[in-house]
């Protein structure tokens, strides 16, 4: 099929990708899983990015039937423009997924979401059997919150209701993301807001104190998933 010059076949990595060799060395660790039939989740962000363009390099050179299912618009134009098929949790149950971090603790419990994709991430991860988490060293920290705020997406006529409750369990520096390129807030691709959140000290139960807060969609936190972390 021919490939029509469109706005997204046209488009780039939205940012500068930082230690892009150690994250494209990871990503082949993710193209050389792949097996003909299966289909994959996939996350969201720069190392998810670069792992697709291995998975298509992959998929052309050994002719492989895989579908993807995307976490994000981002991902899913990306498949689009390397000719990868996709398909959805409508139809298809992934046979594994694999997404980036922003932190990765002893305990392997994550922080995601600088992207603003964490509900779709979390949906994905809970559909899959196996996840595999890519990260480069500059991910692992000693707590979780030690160098990212916790995300957390918002219905946005509950945003004020849901600053307080933060704050009641320990949030500081509480803001509301920002968009560029808009004027206003980040609009989520489920069309709500994003408060960012910092914490000193997150406990276990944190991500479900969180989730309980009437307004909350989702939030960055993974606390005690079924996750393999590979890194580089
Ligand atoms: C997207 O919302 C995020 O959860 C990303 O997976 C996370 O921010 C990691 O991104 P990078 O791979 O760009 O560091």
């Amino acid at each position: 099929m021919k490939q029509i010059n469109t706005v997204i076949s046209r488009l780039q990595w939205s940012a500068d990708i930082t230690n892009r060799e150690r994250k494209e060395r990871v990503a082949l660790l993710i193209a050389n899983m792949m097996r003909d039939g299966q289909v994959i989740g996939a996350g969201s962000g720069s190392t998810v990015y670069v792992a697709m363009l291995a998975i298509a390099e992959k998929v052309k050179r050994e002719n492989l039937d895989i579908e993807i299912i995307p976490a994000s618009h981002e991902i899913s134009m990306t498949c689009v423009q390397l000719g990868l098929r996709q398909t959805t949790l409508w139809e298809k149950t992934p046979d594994w997924t694999f997404d980036g971090a922003d932190e990765v603790d002893p305990q392997q419990s994550l922080i995601k979401g600088r992207g603003g994709a964490m509900f779709k991430e979390k949906l994905l991860i809970c559909n899959s059997k196996k996840t595999f988490i890519i990260v480069d060293q500059s991910k692992f920290v000693g707590r979780l919150g030690e160098k990212f705020p916790v995300p957390v997406e918002v219905f946005p006529q509950s945003l004020v209701y849901v600053e307080q409750q933060l704050e009641a369990l320990g949030a500081r520096d509480i803001t509301l993301r920002m968009a560029k390129g808009k004027d206003g807030p980040v609009i989520t691709e489920n069309g709500n807001f994003v408060l960012d959140a910092w914490f000193d000290n997150i406990d276990p139960l944190m991500e479900k104190k969180i989730k309980n807060i009437t307004g909350v969609i989702e939030s960055g936190l993974f606390i005690g998933y079924n996750v393999e972390i590979l890194k580089n």
